[in-house]
């Protein structure tokens, strides 16, 4: 049934926002939904091999694809903007580091912090000064590397990963431009198999910043095996304290779940908040 299930790739990625995410994963999604839902994968098969063409009409292929592209704009595709696709033409026009600040204006979590990352780098480099960050789920985050050299007065060797391969090549070309020490490699973070990268074990600082909710919705209590495994001490966790996309805000006792784990593993922690966002700094 490939022939099936490409048509149903073809036609999630038939959305501007998700065009280039790597068909690998929209297909891991696909056969997961069927691994759960054998009966429905039946039926659709059955369904496929009377009308093959006329499938994309069928209420059934409808009501499947509406389930997996939600599920892939939770993780992924509700954070881009409309104008995420001009990336790289904004990182060929920019001629310094300091002109790439544009660029953060492309997804939506970078957006939203636009004029709070001074008052986010003033508290975090406070705490700890970083030798080395690791950015994980990081969006287009990385992109404010300039913000963190002012603040800092060096700029720190990075490490950058998300989930589409695409998404981090393009990251590697925004390090290489401006010779940043940075490395940006892709990797699905439910897995946990980021912990043997020889790049991000050497890393003193590790940023999450909006990435829990994403992980906790794919793989429950994911983020705390990944964050008794990270190598570094330091740990700067961050939650919106409002829906990016309904704006509904979130109440505090959602996060009790990470408070009380914190607390368990007797891990130190500040904590702060900037509109819409609570950060958590951590030492393991
Ligand atoms: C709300 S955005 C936050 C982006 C960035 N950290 C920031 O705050 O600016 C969540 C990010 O998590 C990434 N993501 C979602 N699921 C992931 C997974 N399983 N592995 C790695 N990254 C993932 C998405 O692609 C997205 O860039």
């Amino acid at each position: 049934m490939q022939k099936l299930i490409n048509l149903l790739v073809t036609q999630i990625k038939d959305k501007n926002q998700i065009k280039d995410l790597e068909d690998k994963l929209i297909i891991e999604k696909i056969n997961k939904y069927f691994l759960t839902n054998g009966d429905i994968r039946k039926k659709l098969e059955k369904e496929f091999l009377k009308k093959e063409n006329k499938i994309i009409k069928s209420k059934l292929f409808k009501e499947i694809l509406k389930i997996i592209r939600k599920e892939i704009g939770i993780i992924y595709g509700s954070f881009l903007t409309s104008d995420f696709d001009k990336r790289e033409k904004y990182l060929n026009q920019a001629n310094t580091l300091e002109e790439t600040q544009s660029m953060l204006k492309l997804h939506k979590s970078t957006r939203e912090r636009v004029d709070y990352y001074n008052e986010i780098y003033n508290k975090i480099f406070e705490w700890k000064k970083p030798k080395k960050i690791a950015d994980l789920c990081c969006g287009l985050n990385p992109i404010s590397i300039s913000l963190m050299k002012e603040i800092l007065n060096y700029t720190p060797k990075y490490f950058a990963s998300d989930i589409n391969p695409k998404d981090m090549e393009f990251m590697q070309l925004f390090f290489n431009k401006f010779k940043i020490k940075g490395t940006a490699k892709s990797y699905d973070l439910t897995k946990l198999e980021i912990i043997e990268n020889k790049q991000f074990k050497d890393c003193d600082m590790v940023f999450l910043f909006k990435a829990l909710d994403s992980l906790e919705f794919i793989k429950k209590n994911c983020t705390k095996e990944l964050i008794l495994k990270i190598p570094s001490k330091n740990i700067v966790v961050s939650f919106p304290t409002k829906s990016l996309v309904s704006k509904k805000e979130f109440k505090i006792e959602k996060r009790n779940w990470f408070i009380k784990f914190i607390e368990e593993n007797n891990f130190k922690y500040e904590r702060f908040e900037i509109e819409n966002e609570l950060f958590f700094l951590i030492e393991k």
